[in-house]
């Protein structure tokens, strides 16, 4: 990381070596005082060489690379002509698929969340999901042929690695979703499926999650479509929706800092704050109050918002922000009345939405961030902008080291 803008060319010292350096020159002597070569290498342009630019941080870098490296991912698996899903070699025929194990962890266990959704709305195959840590030791039942799928940015995650190695064990076909092409994840799975995210330094994950997404969402069309549940016009039409993302992203980019600094004033001076989302955001919710927490250190849950009559809505008075994401899909109305009920209880109503979203939210909420009209079905790859920004600033803000926050590493490679 120290070396990248200095020079691309290094030469990896061996056990025992020492290095002479001087303005003209650098000379390497072993072990044994001999005078050797060690062979320069070109090394790759990654995010940690190339350094953070004119970012503050890593994180804020990778978070504006979103509109690039989600359209990088997308045509890597979309037919530009027939815009129909191209999937890698698969050793498995997808039309036999009729059943999907999904494990991971953190972010990728949310993305993981939002895939559940899909796969079972497009291609009607029914989802086991499960946090990798709670998989490995459950013994359950993993039918032999059945598809393991295991979402990864490292590709190195001990307790999905685990399972991945528990799923292969009993018969599986497996499949790994990774950002590391050189990762144990991506080596030992069946089949690679790979977000090109780039390299990601800041622990906070932004543009793997989004690139997570862009696959299954690609996925779970093809998977569809294999299984004859969708036709090719429908296949077009989501892999266009997809295709557009990259274009709102970087709307986003340049019109969120503004809308988002009121926010961020008061989320910033929050103890407790809920994310809220129904369908497809439900998961998003999860990934925001994971965003905040894990870099601002602010206490956060994300919650199904029909949850919130079950007892988490006692925790609402006007100290607590509650930020909804409410796309207009078809929870959209169940999401406005749970908003109310948290308005009526004085509680702090944020919420992002589309500009129709707006008109009827307005009248009950303390920040409305209008975003702009997409297809639902992929709002998910949309709507982490705005948490991933807003959890962003208010780190800033707090001060804290966001590519590095306390007790995080980049990738839990122990249990
Ligand atoms: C996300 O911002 C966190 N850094 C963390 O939850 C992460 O998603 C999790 O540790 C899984 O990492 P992986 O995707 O590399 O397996």
């Amino acid at each position: 990381m120290a070396l990248g803008p200095l020079t691309r060319r290094i030469a990896y010292l061996e056990e025992g070596d020492i290095a002479i350096l001087s303005r003209e020159s650098a000379e390497i002597l072993n072990e044994k005082g001999e005078t050797v070569e060690r062979r320069i290498q070109i090394a790759e342009l990654s995010g940690a060489i190339v350094g953070k630019g004119n970012y503050k941080h890593f994180m804020e870098k990778e978070i504006h690379e979103q509109p690039a490296t989600v359209g990088e991912t997308l045509n890597g698996l979309v037919d530009a002509g027939t815009r129909g899903v191209v999937l890698p070699a698969l050793p498995f025929d997808l039309a036999t698929v009729d059943r999907v194990t999904l494990v991971a962890c953190g972010t990728s266990y949310y993305a993981a969340m939002v895939a559940k959704y899909w796969i079972e709305s497009l291609a009607q195959v029914p989802v086991e999901l499960d946090i990798a840590s709670e998989f490995r030791y459950r013994n359950g039942p993993v039918l032999p042929g059945s598809l393991a799928m295991f979402v990864s940015q490292s590709g190195e995650t001990v307790d999905t690695l685990a399972a991945l190695r528990y799923a292969k064990a009993k018969g599986a076909h497996t499949a790994a979703v990774v950002n590391v092409p050189t990762s144990a994840m991506a080596r030992e799975a069946d089949v690679m499926l790979r977000t090109l995210a780039g390299p990601e330094i800041g622990v906070a994950t932004t543009k793997a999650f989004t690139a997570q997404l862009s696959v299954l969402a690609c996925f779970a069309t093809a998977l569809g479509r294999a299984r004859g549940l969708i036709s090719a016009d429908r296949e077009a039409q989501i892999t266009q929706a997809l295709m557009e993302i990259p274009a709102r992203l970087a709307e986003g980019l340049v019109k969120l800092p503004s809308l988002l600094t009121p926010i961020v004033e008061e989320v910033a001076e929050a103890r407790d704050v809920l994310y809220l989302g129904r369908g497809l955001s439900y998961p998003l919710a999860m990934e925001g109050a994971l965003k905040l927490k894990e870099i601002s250190y602010i206490h956060a849950e994300g919650y199904a918002a029909g949850e919130m009559k079950h007892g988490p809505i006692a925790l609402i008075d006007e100290t607590v922000p509650v930020i909804a994401l409410a796309p207009e899909d078809s929870w959209f109305e169940k999401t406005v009345s749970n908003l109310q009920e948290v308005a009526a209880r004085r509680g702090r109503v944020i919420v992002f939405t589309t500009k129709r979203g707006a008109e009827h939210l307005r009248p009950i909420a303390a920040h409305v961030v209008e975003m702009p009209d997409i297809d639902p079905l992929v709002s998910p790859l949309l709507y982490a902008l705005p948490v991933q920004m807003l959890a962003y600033y208010v780190a800033v803000r707090k001060g804290t080291d966001v590519d590095q926050p306390r007790n995080l590493a980049k990738s839990v490679t122990v249990e």
